[in-house]
């Protein structure tokens, strides 16, 4: 059993370690809750409203990650806010799609949600051996901003928001040949995260043909740039809206400069930076950073290191609803 400051070493190391991750430079300031000693859902559900609370304070955003007993307790949701996705009729979603299966879920076991678009779902945590159980999350818990622009006044009327604080729940963490299969963590975002991604990608909120009819653009062809112009206002307004509410972000242009330093400060430690390019170069503007001109390598087997787990509902044995067509 590690020692409590054997574990927050280990956590903090093995962010350093995580390829995917633009945000290491901060790597030593990760704040490790050690909440080994929780024992049921109830003490797990709580455990995440106060990471989430000391996480978000005030907007300030903190680094934090708790660990839970590594005895295979999971925590569904793949992050500790996610908005409901409501699948229609039709086959589409309201909401955000990535979710449609836990809000399903959620719904199974009694939630009801209200069926809006940014509904924020009740945490779904299963103890080892036991069916899972939900709580749903305080709303001082969930910080969340108002996505307004700087000089597009209808771009309020979008209703789009989003919440402060992006806390992964549903990778595990490896130390020392011990697996915490629940281990939130969180940082803080980087705008495109959510201007490029969340709002953008045709998968998910899906705004580009919505802001660029608003802006006026021609979406008959391509060539117009429809699409990027529209992205960048999306992204602008993202930047915009969590600055004037006071909650911590970062454009792409600063993560990639800290990335590097980080690269940097790393060789003078004697070790080399693993990275994805992939996940290392921002969605939108990726020439105009300095990661997409360097080249990285993934290096496997890093040891400690966050690690994906299969969605437990896709695990018959363990959801008691299961789809039994599902592969
Ligand atoms: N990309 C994810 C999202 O949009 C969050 C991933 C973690 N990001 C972070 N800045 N720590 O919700």
């Amino acid at each position: 059993m590690h020692t409590v400051e054997d574990l927050a070493e280990g956590c903090r190391v093995g962010w350093r370690n995580h390829a995917r991750c633009i945000g290491r430079l901060h790597w030593q300031s990760l704040r490790v809750m050690d909440r080994r000693d929780a024992r049921t859902a109830e003490d797990v559900a709580q455990a995440c409203v106060e990471h989430l609370r000391y996480g978000t304070n005030g907007g300030n955003i903190r680094n934090v990650m708790t660990v839970f007993p590594p005895t295979g307790v999971r925590i569904w949701n793949p992050q500790l806010i996610r908005y409901a996705g409501y699948r229609q009729p039709d086959g589409s979603v309201v909401g955000d799609p990535l979710n449609a299966d836990l809000t399903e879920i959620a719904q199974r076991l009694g939630w009801r949600g209200r069926g809006g678009r940014f509904d924020v779902l009740p945490l779904v945590i299963e103890m080892p051996g036991k069916a899972p159980e939900m709580f749903e999350l305080p709303s001082d818990a969930v910080l969340e901003v108002e996505i307004s622009h700087p000089d597009l006044p209808w771009f309020a009327e979008l209703g789009l928001r989003w919440h402060a604080v992006p806390a992964i729940s549903n990778m595990a963490f490896e130390l020392d040949g011990i697996t915490y299969t629940a281990a939130p963590f969180n940082g803080w975002y980087v705008g495109c995260e959510i201007g490029a991604r969340n709002f953008g990608d045709v998968g998910r909120y899906d705004m580009l043909p919505t802001v660029a009819e608003r802006m006026g653009l021609d979406t008959r062809t391509s060539a117009s740039l429809w699409k990027d112009r529209a992205l960048i206002e999306l992204n602008q307004a993202v930047l915009h809206s969590f600055r004037v509410a006071g909650v911590r972000v970062v454009d792409h242009h600063v993560a990639a400069r800290q990335f590097v330093t980080h690269e940097e400060r790393e060789q003078v430690a004697g070790r080399s930076t693993p990275a994805d390019w992939a996940w290392i170069v921002p969605p939108l503007s990726a020439s105009t950073t300095p990661t997409f001109h360097r080249g990285y390598s993934v290096e496997p087997g890093l040891s400690p290191d966050f690690h994906y787990q299969p969605d437990p509902w896709k695990s018959a044995a363990r959801c008691p609803f299961a789809d039994p067509q599902a592969a």
